[in-house]
């Protein structure tokens, strides 16, 4: 198979190293691009990955004859993403797209509509921790009706100090500013969240009721452009594909002067289930009423997962477009998921409720 990355960067390198990986396991041969318009970065990339062919203009890269099978992963910040998206989809070629898909909406749909006319895939990296053995144990317990009818899941993954730009990756200032990143830590960890609960619950409507999105300030803040939030909030209201409808109470921050905390639980009228989807462990705790008292079984989930969840978007794209069964989320599931992000942004903006439906990313 042939592999076309655009940017060179940091996230990059974990996608050759994924893309190695997936063709040594799968036994295919491929071959590997790289485009970087910043020279110092390319030749970096190449002393790192010698076998890689290096481009500095992504146009000259993706100049020759397709194949259905070709994928370009698209590994630059968001405010390049739609563009290069298009420019890829134009050389009918597959589109993997790093998170969070698009700047806003508009460019999600116009993305998705362009990839459907062109008989191709896009999808997009926030199915990075789907399709884990954790979370399928969660589902297998809700299906078995151990919490019964479920009513609210609190999404609470609070960090006091992590904020892409400054602690994490300092030398990426762009994460700081929201002409380039779209959004703060809500575009950058927010993917993840959403997606699995979209794994797990299987939604069809979400409505944002209300949200927040604030800056917490440090005396390590940098002088250059920094305005986008580090700390969010929001009140979903969910309708499932089946079930009754129930509430996400949702809150993330990579600074904020309050406790750290992780909690991600989900109460029904019988039971209550709380698990770690990150690298929190392998515990499940389901909690149920017993003679009157709350009781706690632990489930420790054996199975290991199985692929690093770094690689997850190249294994589960790559094995989409070749028509195998994958968790990829692709098409108007990338675009709903994203859809939701964006719609938490709007509520936060203007005050007022926001209704994403699946059936309004419905490709024409
Ligand atoms: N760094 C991470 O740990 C990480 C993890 C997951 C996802 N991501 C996502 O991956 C994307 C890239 O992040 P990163 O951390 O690798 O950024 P980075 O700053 O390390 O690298 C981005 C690269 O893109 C290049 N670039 C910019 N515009 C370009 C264009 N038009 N054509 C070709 N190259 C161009 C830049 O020169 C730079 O080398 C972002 O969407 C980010 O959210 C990053």
């Amino acid at each position: 198979m042939r592999f076309y990355i655009i940017g060179a960067g940091a996230i990059a390198r974990t996608h050759v190293q994924a893309i190695q990986h997936w063709s040594v396991n799968n036994n295919v041969d491929s071959s590997i691009k790289v485009a970087d318009v910043n020279l110092a970065v390319l030749d970096s990339f190449v002393v790192g990955f010698p076998d890689v062919e290096a481009y500095s203009d992504p146009g000259a890269m993706l100049a020759e004859p397709a194949q259905p099978e070709d994928i370009v992963i698209v590994a630059t910040p968001p405010f390049t993403h739609k563009g290069l998206a298009l420019q890829a989809i134009a050389a009918g070629r597959n589109v993997l797209c790093e998170k969070p898909l698009a700047m806003n909406r508009t460019e999600a749909l116009e993305m998705a509509e362009a990839a459907e006319k062109a008989g191709v895939l896009l999808g997009c990296c926030s199915m990075r921790f789907l399709g884990s053995p954790i979370t399928k144990k969660v589902s297998e317990l809700m299906h078995a009706g151990c919490i019964g009818d479920l009513y609210q899941v609190t999404f609470v993954q609070k960090t006091r100090r992590g904020r892409s730009g400054i602690e994490y990756q300092p030398q990426s200032r762009w994460f700081l500013d929201r002409s380039k990143a779209g959004g703060g830590t809500l575009f950058d960890w927010g993917p993840y969240d959403l997606a699995l609960l979209y794994e797990l619950l299987d939604w069809d409507a979400v409505e944002v009721k209300g949200a927040w999105c604030v800056s917490p300030q440090t005396e390590a803040d940098p002088v250059t452009v920094m305005d986008v939030e580090f700390h969010v909030g929001a009140q979903l209201s969910v309708k499932a594909r089946a079930g009754n409808p129930f509430w996400v109470q949702y809150e993330r921050s990579s600074c904020t002067h309050g406790k750290e905390m992780q909690l991600v639980q989900l109460e029904g009228k019988k039971g209550a289930v709380t698990f770690s989807p990150y690298w929190g462990g392998n515990e499940v705790h389901l909690t149920v009423d017993v003679n009157g008292q709350p009781e706690t079984t632990v489930y420790t989930v054996e199975e290991q997962e199985p692929n690093d969840p770094m690689h997850k978007p190249v294994i589960f794209f790559a094995d989409a477009v070749r028509g195998q069964n994958s968790p990829a989320l692709v098409q108007s599931e990338a675009v709903f998921v994203f859809n939701v992000l964006a719609g938490i942004y709007e509520s936060a903006q203007s005050g007022t409720a926001v209704e994403i439906t699946r059936s309004g990313v419905d490709i024409a």
